[in-house]
C-alpha cells in the first residue's frame, strides 16, 4: 500500500519529523516564520488524509471542503484546539486530535516564571542594568510583591491549573481555584485547594494564574471590571489564550497601577502585542513559549505523530477529542 498523503503545516523538531516523514507521504510547509497563508493552505490540504496542524491554522468547514471527504485526521500539535471547529469536523467523520498531557510541567514551569519574573521585577531589573544607568543599591530600589505565603488564585483547574497550584504549594501559598467543573475532592485536598466563586477569588488572590480554554464564555474573561476587582499588589499571568484578557483594558490597569503587574506568554491579536504593554516595565512579556522545551516540544511531535497514523489506519487515537466522530466515518 502507497504511503499515505498528509499535510504539515510547520516543521516539527527533527524526531517526529522522521517518523511522519517514514510512515506518510508528508508535504511539509516549509515557510516559517509565518504561518501558512490560507490561500496555500487550502491549496496543499486538497486530497490529503491526514493533516498535522498547528494553533495558527483554523481548522473549519472551507479548509474541510478544500480538503476533501477522504480526510481522515487533523492532529493538533497542541493541547488548545480553540483553531479547530470540533463540531464541524464530527460532522464530517473527521477526527480531531490534540496534545494533551505531555506539556503539562513544561507550561506550568513557564507561568511560575512569569509569577516570579512579574512578582520580582526580574525582567525590568535586566533591562535596567543594560541600560548602564548608574545605580547603588538602596533601601526601596525596584521593591516586588512577596511569591511565598501569599494566595495563589488559578483560574482553569483542569492538568495546567493544578501543576501550577503543585508549585504554589511548595511556596507555602495558600491555594483558591475557580472553574465551573470541579475537581474531584481528592484532588482539592491533596493539594489543599480551596474552591472560590470567581469574584471572591479575584479580591482575594495576590497572584492570579490563567488556565481556561478559550470559548466564547471565556473570551475578555478579565476586562477592566475584573481587573478593579483586584488588589493593587496583584500579579495576573496567562499561559492559556491571548483573547481571554482584554489587552487594552489590562495596560489601563497596568498603567494606573490598578493592579501591580502582569506576565504574558499569549496575546489577544498574536503574534501582534498590544503596543501600549510593550511599553510597560510591569509586564512581563514572552513569545508563547509555554511549551517550548526540546523535550516537551518532540515529545508533543511524537505524540501528534501516534495521533495521526491511529486516523490513518482506521485505529482509535490516544487524545481524540471527537469519539462520536468515529461514527460518522464514511469508512466504518
Ligand atoms: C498549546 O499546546 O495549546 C500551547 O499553546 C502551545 O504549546
Amino acid at each position: 500500500m502507497s504511503p499515505a498523503p498528509v499535510l504539515v503545516t510547520r516543521r516539527l523538531p527533527p524526531k517526529p519529523m522522521r517518523v511522519i516523514g517514514d510512515r506518510c507521504d508528508a508535504d511539509v510547509w516549509e515557510g516559517p516564520p509565518e504561518a501558512i497563508p490560507r490561500d496555500e493552505l487550502l491549496r496543499r490540504i486538497a486530497r490529503k488524509e491526514g493533516a498535522v496542524t498547528l494553533l495558527t491554522e483554523r481548522v473549519d468547514a472551507e479548509l474541510l471542503d478544500a480538503a476533501g471527504p477522504q480526510l481522515r485526521i487533523v492532529a493538533n500539535y497542541a493541547v488548545g484546539f480553540d483553531n479547530i471547529d470540533v463540531e464541524e469536523c464530527t460532522r464530517r467523520g473527521v477526527l480531531a486530535t490534540n496534545t494533551p498531557d505531555v506539556l503539562t510541567d513544561t507550561t506550568a514551569d513557564l507561568a511560575w516564571a512569569l509569577l516570579m519574573a512579574s512578582a520580582r521585577r526580574v525582567a525590568e531589573g535586566d533591562r535596567f542594568l543594560r541600560s548602564k544607568t548608574t545605580w547603588i543599591w538602596g533601601p526601596e530600589m525596584m521593591l516586588g510583591q512577596d511569591v511565598h505565603d501569599a494566595t495563589l488564585g488559578v483560574v482553569g483547574f483542569g492538568r495546567i491549573g493544578q501543576a501550577v497550584a503543585r508549585r504554589g504549594r511548595g511556596f507555602g501559598m495558600r491555594i483558591v481555584y475557580f472553574d465551573p467543573y470541579r475537581p474531584p475532592e481528592k484532588v482539592e485536598r491533596d493539594l489543599g485547594a480551596e474552591y472560590l466563586e470567581f469574584d471572591d477569588l479575584l479580591a482575594q488572590a495576590d497572584f492570579i494564574s490563567i488556565h481556561v480554554a478559550l470559548t466564547p464564555e471565556t473570551r475578555h474573561l478579565f476586562g477592566a471590571e475584573q481587573f478593579r476587582t483586584m488588589k493593587p499588589t496583584a500579579v495576573i499571568v496567562n499561559t492559556a489564550r491571548g483573547p481571554v484578557i482584554d489587552e487594552a483594558a489590562l495596560a489601563d490597569a497596568l498603567k494606573s497601577g490598578e493592579i501591580f503587574g502582569a506576565g504574558l506568554d499569549v496575546f489577544e491579536r498574536e503574534p501582534e502585542v498590544h503596543p501600549d504593554l510593550l511599553d510597560l516595565e510591569n509586564a512581563v512579556v514572552v513569545p508563547h513559549l509555554g511549551s517550548a522545551t526540546v523535550a516537551t516540544r518532540d515529545a508533543m511531535g511524537m505524540l501528534a505523530a501516534e495521533n495521526l497514523f491511529a486516523g490513518l489506519e482506521g485505529r482509535r487515537p490516544p487524545s481524540l477529542l471527537n469519539p462520536e466522530a468515529l461514527d460518522n466515518r464514511s469508512d466504518r
